[in-house]
Formats: structure tokens, sequence, C-alpha cells
């Protein structure tokens, strides 16, 4: 594949890594290129670049080449092998101006290797780990052809029952902040003009997470406080890290449809951010706008959306069609439609296009034999990245490490499950190529060791749930049921347990569960699965849960009946492995929650960092009129920043430098971190800080720094923070982003809950 140096542009090897790296290069004499090429250009040419395709097995290819040709079509997406790309990059030579196509795709969590679905990465709080993950599926992506990614998706989410939980970072804004740092440079590494770098296109811009009820596409409706202090801040750090586009959300703000918002597109996005890149709509987005019931047919729609500076319209046929009328009639102005070409054109700029159209496309002679032929994956950084993402929430009796000599049944749906080993968004992943659990656990059981599989019960016995679950599988169905009686199921289960030393059950939901349109209205393992659960827990073998699922679960009584739980998430492509080094002992667990588990869907939401109130629930003095649900206990089952390891660790007294900060000062806080087990480590410590008292209600607690560390058996290190007024910084009623000099406290623990504290004050 061709290495360019672009414009000046040096394409120096880092010393660290891309992700670490603070300023994205600029490419220089942009605007001046794209200018001249403006002037050039036709409306009709103009209006085609805004045009963005999915290709689709329907789609004539014939037709689309014609289009292209004719400078009708400004990208797709949904093609993504070289040899598709490269007719439709030879058609658009044949165009007049030859502008190039680009090529785009959900490069969500991996390539061709598919990592752990994005919930799970961030449960690594590891951003070396995170960074490789984003860099590799951009040097896969790149080398099938693909220009850019939507991705990251950065959407805080604070209500389970949303399917795209799994699909983000968690409910932290922080974490998520710097997650979205990460993942942007590692896409485009130094320059996503680079042959191996794919542009990124943060979405869903904004506040998708926080549909009302978590129901997909449902509305938002949010304070500006809340908009500003949790839900803005991972999009404008995907900005800040230099992501060249934006993918805006379908849900509404509000009352006023992302899609169709100038303050959102324009006021915050363009003016306060300076974001300066492509801006594309959601699938179908602008002619959904008549559905929202803000424009009476398309031609309102595409004026609205245009007017709102959405520049590129995911396949509909509403700026092609209404555009120019708009223009004639000077509904719309010329400066519009050219805004919008002008973020296209530029956007191709960046990616290097203009330079040589065939930049990622490459030479046919040099295409891959087989585009999924196993030397094109990445399979032990995959397994190493998987293993950091794994979480165990439970040991009892240390029944966890596994004996390599031991009997183990293997029971459960999810067990011999590589679809949904893959999780959901798992882009050009291959099933057949993902490791099972019962893989990964044959592949390391020892000479005298044995694993005894029954499947013992199907995901679910819901037969709608299973038809919903299959209905956009084009293909083949996802979700097969075994066609046996429940109960034979289990009874062979059951069976099998009795013939082990220890059962392992893969438990949870199928990957479709946790999908776009995946919203549930409960939390539970299905009831299939509980029964199984309940079967084996009733033969007294040791009984270990591995948890499958995209979201967290309420697992009350799961917990109470399992001996150990080892949350997994989807763990990719290398799934089965990592979950067998956890399960054997051979790499430590070392992942910490990056969302709260509640105990029941009704105690939704959880979040940690929740504003305090006038009559906050204390615990140990339940009396009737502070706030609670009297019907269960009060508090998550598992908090954020929650999990466990093979060893202990135990943290001193935190020292703090001064009991003062200056508005310019700094505070270090230290802790030292002892390893006190008998195995080597890691595990990440947490510093939370509290606003006290303020001239608003403020949070009872923020993260606002971590630091993962690897610590040997008995081994101990100091850790410190630094504090600084930047840390103590809030949105105030004004909307004014500032510190209130006064009291706060820092919180340093090894999960969100579990925390020693000590107070300063701001001068
Ligand atoms: C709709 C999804 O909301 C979005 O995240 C995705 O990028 C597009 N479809 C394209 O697949």
């Amino acid at each position: 594949m061709k290495k360019l140096c672009l414009l000046g542009l040096v394409a120096t090897l880092a010393t660290q890594p891309v992700w670490a790296e603070t300023t994205p290069v600029a490419l220089k004499d942009k605007d001046a290129f794209v200018s001249d090429l403006l002037k050039q250009m036709t409306l009709d040419e103009k209006i085609g670049q805004l045009r963005l395709i999915s290709i689709g097995p329907e789609m004539p290819r014939e037709l689309i080449r014609k289009e292209i040709a004719a400078g009708r079509i400004g990208g797709t997406f949904n093609s993504i092998t070289r040899p598709e790309n490269r007719p439709m990059q030879d058609a658009a030579m044949r165009s007049r101006l030859k502008i190039p196509m680009f090529f785009a795709y959900d490069v969500i969590h991996g390539h061709r290797t598919i990592f752990p679905i994005s919930l799970a990465l961030a449960s690594s709080w590891d951003m070396d780990a995170i960074g490789r993950s984003g860099r590799i599926a951009a040097q896969e992506a790149a080398a099938d052809s693909l220009d850019i990614t939507f991705a990251p998706m950065v959407d805080i989410s604070r209500d389970p029952r949303w399917g795209r939980t799994s699909e983000g970072f968690g409910e932290d804004t922080y974490l998520v902040s710097r997650i979205a740092e990460v993942m942007v440079k590692a896409f485009q590494g130094v320059s996503a003009a680079n042959a191996d770098s794919i542009m990124a296109s943060v979405k869903h811009f904004a506040l998708y997470g926080a549909v009302e009820g978590g129901r997909d596409y449902n509305v938002v409706d949010i304070s500006p406080v809340k908009m500003y202090q949790d839900y803005l801040p991972p999009y404008h750090a995907a900005i800040k890290a230099g992501s060249g586009g934006v993918m805006v959300a379908l849900n509404s703000i509000n009352g006023v449809p992302a899609t169709a918002n100038t303050w959102l597109m324009n006021d915050l996005l363009r003016k306060d951010w300076g974001f300066k890149g492509l801006a594309v709509s959601d699938h179908g987005a602008i002619f959904e706008l008549i559905k929202h019931g803000v424009a009476k047919d398309g031609r309102e729609a595409a004026k609205l959306a245009i007017k709102a500076g959405i520049d590129m319209s995911m396949n509909d046929s509403l700026y092609g069609k209404e555009l120019p009328g708009l223009l004639k009639s000077g509904e719309i102005e010329q400066s519009d439609i050219d805004n919008a070409v002008r973020e296209v054109l530029g956007a191709k700029y960046d990616m290097g296009l203009f330079k040589d159209p065939y930049l990622r496309i490459g030479k046919a002679e040099d295409d891959p034999a087989d585009t999924y032929a196993e030397s094109r994956l990445h399979r032990s950084e995959a397994r190493d990245i998987a293993r950091r993402s794994l979480v165990l929430l439970k040991n009892h009796n240390n029944t966890l490490p596994l004996k390599k000599s031991a009997t183990i049944a293997l029971v459960g749906p999810l067990a011999k499950a590589p679809i949904d080993m893959m999780g959901s968004w798992a882009a050009a992943g291959k099933p057949e190529q993902s490791v099972t659990l019962l893989d990964g656990l044959n592949a390391v059981i020892g000479e005298k060791g044995k694993i005894i599989y029954a499947r013992g019960a199907n995901i679910t016995n819901d037969k709608a749930v299973v038809d919903y679950l299959n209905f956009l599988n084009f293909d083949a169905p996802e979700v097969v049921d075994d066609t046996r009686p429940a109960q034979v199921m289990i009874d062979e289960a059951v069976k099998v347990a009795k013939d082990a030393d220890v059962v392992v059950a893969a438990v949870g939901e199928s990957r479709g569960m946790s999908h776009e349109s995946s919203s549930r209205t409960d939390l539970n393992i299905p009831q299939s699965q509980r029964d199984l659960i309940k079967a084996l827990k009733a033969t007294g073998k040791p009984l270990v849960l591995v948890l499958m699922n995209g979201r967290p679960l309420s697992i009350l009584e799961e917990n109470q009946q399992a001996d150990a739980i080892l949350e997994t998430w989807f763990a990719g492509t290398e799934g089965g492995n990592a979950i067998a080094d956890v399960l054997f002992g051979d790499y430590n667990p070392s992942g910490k929650l990056p969302i709260t588990f509640p105990r029941s869907v009704g105690q939704i939401p959880t979040y940690y960092n929740h504003l305090t109130i006038g009559r906050p629930f204390t615990p140990g003095k339940p009396g009737n009129y502070t706030s609670q649900y009297f019907d269960d206990t009060t508090g998550p089952l598992f908090p954020f920043g929650y999990g466990l390891s093979y060893t202990t660790f135990s943290l001193s007294d935190m020292a703090l430098s001064s009991t003062t900060l200056n508005k310019t000062g700094k505070l270090d806080a230290s802790v030292t971190v002892t390893n006190t087990g008998k195995v080597d480590g890691e595990t990440v410590v947490q510093l939370y800080i509290q606003d006290v008292s303020g001239s608003m209600i403020r949070p009872i607690k923020e993260l606002k720094n971590f630091q993962k560390v690897m610590l040997k058996a008995g081994e101990e290190r100091t850790l410190h923070f630094t504090i600084t007024e930047d840390d103590l910084k809030f949105y105030n009623t004004q909307l004014k982003f500032a510190a209130e000099p006064g009291e706060f406290n820092v919180q340093i623990g090894l999960d969100s809950q579990d925390v020693q504290q000590q107070t300063f004050e701001l001068l």
C-alpha cells in the first residue's frame, strides 16, 4: 500500500502511541483548493456531493456507477472490499471533475478482527488497550478501502433499557470523554490522510443516550445544565481530538430534532466548538423530520436540514430532489449549499483522496486473495484486549480460577455461540472465525481435565422475542432454537453438572438483544435461562456464571445462586480464549464496571454521580421520609468502578499536599496501593471529587481521574494525582463554566462506593 507525504505533512513515526498525541496534524492549502474546486462545479454536481448512499444487495451496481460518473453521488457506505469499491472510484474518475468518492462503514469495535463491544472496552479502563483496538480497526478497514467510520459512539447511557448501551462507553462523562479522545486519535492516526488511517465521525450528536425511558428513537428532554455538564463533553472531547466528521442523532432535543436543530449544529457545534468538518445525517433522518412533525413535506424537511447545517444526507433522496427548487424559489441560499459541499470536499481532502483517490483502494494486483483470510486478523491483540475487558463480579471461596485438571460442565445457550460472541456492530467479522467459550476452554484444559457440554436452555422460550430478534437478519436467522422441550434440555444439563467438579454456565443475552432498536422493559436474564440456573444450583456443584450481555442486567437472584460471576459482555473474535484465560487464571481479571448494575429495572436511573438531594437515604437508618423505594434495598447491586481480582489490593491513607488550593495552584493527592495477595495483578485507582456547597446543587461525587496499575504480588506503589481548578469547574445556571470557591471533598478508592475522603478549600 502506498505511503504518501502530503503537502509538507510528515508522517513521522511517533515515539508514543498516536492516541496519546495532543495536536492533530493540520493540512495546508485546503481552503484554497476547495474554494477553487467549488467554483468549477455545477449545481447538480454540488448536490451530488451531498448524497451518501447505502450499498445493498438490491442496488443495481451499474446504475450506481452511472450516477457516480454523472457526479451525482458523494460517497457510499456498506460496500467494504477493494474490488467492490474500485469500480465506483473508477466511475468517479470518469466524472467531469473527477471528484473522488469516499467509502464509509460502521467500524465500531473492530473491522475484520472483532474486539469486545465498546461497553466492554470501557470496562478495561485501559487507554492503551482501547487505543490499540481502534488503531487496528482503522488499519484493517483502510486496507479494505474504507475511508471513514461512523464512530466513536460516545453517547452517555444511564438507562440500560436502551439497547445501544452496548455500543457506547458507559455512564460516566469523564471516562467516556477520555475514551472519545483516544478512539478519534486511534482511528485517524497521525493524520486522517494516511493510507492506514480512517476518518472518525463521532456520534450520535447529540444526547441520543438520554432518550426517554431508554426506548430507542424516543425524544430527549433535558435541562441545559445536565446537557452541558454530563452529556455534551464526550462529543466535544472527540472534536477537540480532531474528529473529521460528526453523525447527527436521530432524536429530538427539547422539542427540536437534532437534524433540524440550528442551535445544536450551528451555534454549539460550529460557532462555540469551532468544528470545521463534515456533518452527516443518520439513516433517513431528513425524511424523518416529517414524522417528527416539524416539516410538512420533503421540501420543508430538506430546507430545515440544509439550513441547520447537515452537510450530507444519509440514504434519502430529499436533497437531490428538493434543493434545486428551494434555491430557485429563494427559500435557501447558494451559500447554504456551498457551505455543505465545502465540508464534503474538505473531508475528502483531509482523507487524502484528492492527492490519491486510490489511497486505500490500492492496485488490483495487491488485493488480498481472500478478504477473510486468517492472516488478515489480529488475534493475539484481540485476545489481550478482550481479557482486559472482563469484570469479575463475584468470587466466593475462590471458586475461580478453575483447575485445568477439573471436569467442567459447560452449559448455557451462549457457550457455543460464535455470532453472539462478536456482539452487535460486528462490522466485517465472520462468526466462523470467532472463538466460542467451548473452543476456548477446550484449548486450555489439561490432559487430566475434561469439558462436558450441554446447551441446557434456549436464549428465551418467548417465540415473539425470537421472531423479533430474527426479523432483521436477511441471510439466516441469528437466534436458532433447539427444538427439544425446555425440561429435556435442563435435565441433560443437570446430568452433565452432576458428573462434573464445577459448572460453568454461559448465560445472558443474544447479541441482538443489545442493539439498535432493542430496548427492553426488563433487565432479567430470560426466564428459560433462569430456570436452568436454578436447576444447576440445586445440584450443589460450584456454579460459575459467565455473563454475556450488552448492558447491565438485574441479576439479584443469580448473584445469590452463583459462587462466581464473570461479566464478559460480548468479547469479540478471541472472546472464548480470553475468557478461558481468566477462568483458568492465566490472566488475572482487572476490568471495572463503566456503568452501574441496578438491583432491579425499577431502580433506574442508578448512575453513581447523581445530584445531591434534600432527604437522602441514610444506610442503616431507613426512616420514613427519606428518598428510597421502600420495597427493595437502596443502592445498586454493583457500583460504577467495581471489579474484583484474583489478588487483593489495599490503599494507604490519602495524603493531600495542602488543605487549600489557589485558583492557579495545584494540589497533590497521593495514595500507596499495595498488592496484598499472592498473585500479580492490575487494579484501577479512582479519584472522585465532590463540590460540597455551591450556587447550585452538585453531584454527590464525580470521577476526575484514575490510574490503572500493575503490581506484582507484595509490591506497593505510590500514585500521585494532580488536582487543579479545572477539575472543579462546572456549568452553573447561566451555563458559565467556572469553579466556585469553597469546600471540596476528594475521594480515592477502588470503586465509586468504597472510598476514603479528605477535604480541601478552593480559595
Ligand atoms: C443507523 C445508526 O443509528 C447509525 O449509528 C449508523 O451509523 C447508521 N445506521 C449506518 O449504519
